[in-house]
């Protein structure tokens, strides 16, 4: 029968972004190939995109210039037809190893399936387990394929909607984010203050930065305390500036020293020596920016910052091109993007003017 038939695509993937800025992560991907179409949104945000260049191409220039707003990416390069109320694992795993080619031999890979909207029949997990099964099973040349669902170098993605499923293999750091779709999720802790933590969390994660393990940190705009309770968990001693109260489990903290004043005052009669720096202020994106800056001059030679940069509905871009050209005057900007955990809103990561 012909339509069960896996067909081979060429120039194509699937990217997501948060649906609010779905439109900006396209243009973000035109930037990089001026000639890629969208051909559809899957769901909000999801969109599959005929590209002009090839995979490869596309990835290379997006080393150089990366997206902020564009969360993952996935290459198309097969299409097989997908029934959501029947699990048909056979023209699945037919569907996958016909990119066996495009596996690397001795490099581990997982399968990461997404299903786009209600009412599957199956589980992704179901489709993971089968595929993962098929491909490690192949007798490949010298060492096989290694499953390593945690940390794989090559990553078989899929993404199902009703009809159509959309398969395609890359190396996992191409794919923007390590997770399918980039949907970083953590286990929710008793202890925790703010779901706020979520996001430094995951933007340490994805910007690779490392907590110093002692030392002094300040986080503007604390309160309730979620990240500062992180920081504490590392072993750092926290200023942690906001009027707003804290929450009261951090309240006999000795490692926590609350400055309960705007970040404004507190920088200008303040001279400590900071290993990390964070500000998650609710306030406009480019004076969050300066006051960044000005407590980045207190940054400890091998320390890092990272602030969230709060962005108006219909003025994201804008906005976020504006607060990131200021704190690229007098700082390096190590990573930026709008993580799974944030909302109206990026996370920037940055350093010394100067530095990595
Ligand atoms: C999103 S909350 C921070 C959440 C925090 N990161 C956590 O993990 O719990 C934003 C905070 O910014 C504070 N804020 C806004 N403007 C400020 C300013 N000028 N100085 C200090 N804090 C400010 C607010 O009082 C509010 O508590």
């Amino acid at each position: 029968m012909h339509d069960s038939q896996a067909t081979s695509i060429d120039r194509q993937l699937i990217f997501t972004a948060d649906a609010d800025a779905a439109q900006i992560a396209l243009s973000e991907l035109q930037s990089l190939d001026p000639y890629a179409e969208l051909i559809e949104w899957l769901a909000p945000g999801i969109g599959r995109l005929a590209l002009s260049m090839s995979w490869g191409a596309l990835t290379h220039q997006m080393r150089r210039h990366p997206p902020v707003f564009c969360r993952h990416i996935c290459p198309v390069q097969v299409h097989v037809p997908v029934q959501k109320h029947i699990f048909e694992p056979e023209r699945l795993a037919h569907a996958a190893l016909s990119l066996l080619p495009h596996l690397r031999a001795g490099q581990s890979f997982s399968v990461q399936t997404r299903l786009l909207g209600e009412d599957w029949s199956f589980g992704r997990y179901d489709v993971n387990t089968r595929l993962s099964e098929e491909i490690a099973a192949q007798e490949i040349a010298p060492h096989g394929l290694p499953l390593d669902v945690r940390n794989p170098q090559q990553v078989l993605s899929a993404v199902l909607v009703e009809g159509h499923g959309y398969l395609g293999v890359s190396r996992t750091r191409d794919n923007l984010s390590a997770w399918a779709g980039g949907e970083r999720r953590f286990r929710r802790e008793k202890e925790q203050i703010s779901r706020a933590e979520f996001k430094l969390l995951e933007a340490v994660e994805l910007f690779d930065l490392t907590f110093p393990g002692e030392g002094l940190a300040l986080d503007l705009g604390a309160a309730p305390g979620g990240w500062t309770r992180v920081l504490r968990q590392h072993g750092l001693r926290v200023i942690a500036v906001d009027p707003a109260d804290l929450d009261a489990r951090l309240a006999h903290d000795p490692g926590i020293e609350h400055a309960r004043e705007l970040a404004q005052n507190y920088l200008q009669h303040n001279d400590a020596r900071y290993d990390v720096i964070l500000n998650d202020m609710r306030m406009d994106a480019r004076d969050s920016a300066r006051l960044t800056l000005a407590a980045i001059e207190r940054l400890a030679p091998h320390g890092w910052a990272l602030m969230t940069l709060k962005l108006p509905e219909g003025q994201m871009a804008q906005v976020a091109s504006e607060a990131l050209a200021l704190l690229g005057q007098h700082a390096t900007i190590r990573g930026a993007r709008q993580l799974f955990h944030n909302r109206s809103e990026i996370t920037v990561a940055l350093g010394h003017k100067g530095g990595r």
